[in-house]
């Protein structure tokens, strides 16, 4: 499976949101990735479902949601109606032992409803966190920053769970999906590619550069 690339919003000129998402379809992203912030989970705030709706209206892109927020169950039905695809929710948002319960009902709740099931895990959080979900999951985002800002570099330790989490899920026979967020660059998404993910969120690469486009086709490895 070649890597795909999902654009994040947060580093899009707003005021033009509709020609960045008609931009960067057709210049062949696979995924649009949308960042949620609550000035609490992350000390920074973005959007919520009103732009998620929006969103969804005028593109036929899956929405790759990432829930940087401290009760992600609470909210979670407005995301789903908003026209999310995937909701990935942090586990370091619950303390245990209330983390177990609140992650296996939210994991439930998308699965009834049919959006993909996925689990974003901090920089510095182990891989062993989400090896108890892997099997119930539909997708795993990595952090390579920590979250709350765009434009930040990619800490290299970090990738380093991501080769061992594509280990288990072949190991499992697994379907899940890796994706890497924070940092990915035209000149990293090579090695971020190789060392196993399946989806690169790139903001400020693709958004902050000359030409998106060429970006976009440069960290799908085509150029
Ligand atoms: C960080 C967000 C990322 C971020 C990526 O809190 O989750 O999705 O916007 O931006 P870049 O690609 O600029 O690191
Ligand atoms: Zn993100």
């Amino acid at each position: 499976m070649s890597v795909q690339v999902a654009p994040s919003l947060l580093s899009a000129d707003f005021s033009r949101l509709g020609e960045e998402i008609a931009l960067v379809e057709s210049a062949g992203a696979g995924l649009l990735h949308l960042d949620v912030m609550d000035a609490h989970f992350v000390p920074n705030l973005t959007f919520g479902p009103i732009i998620i709706e929006a969103v969804t209206q005028i593109t036929s892109l899956p929405r790759d949601t990432h829930l940087m927020i401290t009760d992600p169950d609470t909210y979670l039905d407005s995301f789903i109606k908003a026209g999310a695809t995937t909701i990935s929710f942090h586990l370091e948002a619950f303390e245990p032992p209330e983390r177990q319960e609140r992650a296996d009902r939210i994991l439930e709740r998308l699965g009834d409803a049919g959006v993909g099931r996925g689990v974003a895990l901090n920089p510095d959080t182990p891989l062993d966190w989400v090896l108890p979900w892997l099997d119930r999951l539909d997708h795993v985002l990595i952090m390579t920053v920590y979250p709350g800002f765009g434009g930040q570099k990619l800490i290299p330790e970090s990738l380093a769970r991501v080769p061992l989490l594509r280990q288990e899920i072949v190991q499992r026979g697994l379907e899940v999906t890796i994706g890497v967020d924070g940092g990915v660059t035209t000149g990293n998404a090579a090695e971020v590619a190789g060392a196993g993910a399946d989806i690169l969120v790139a903001g400020s690469a693709v958004f902050g550069a000359d030409d998106p486009a060429a970006a976009i086709a440069v960290i799908r490895g085509e150029r």
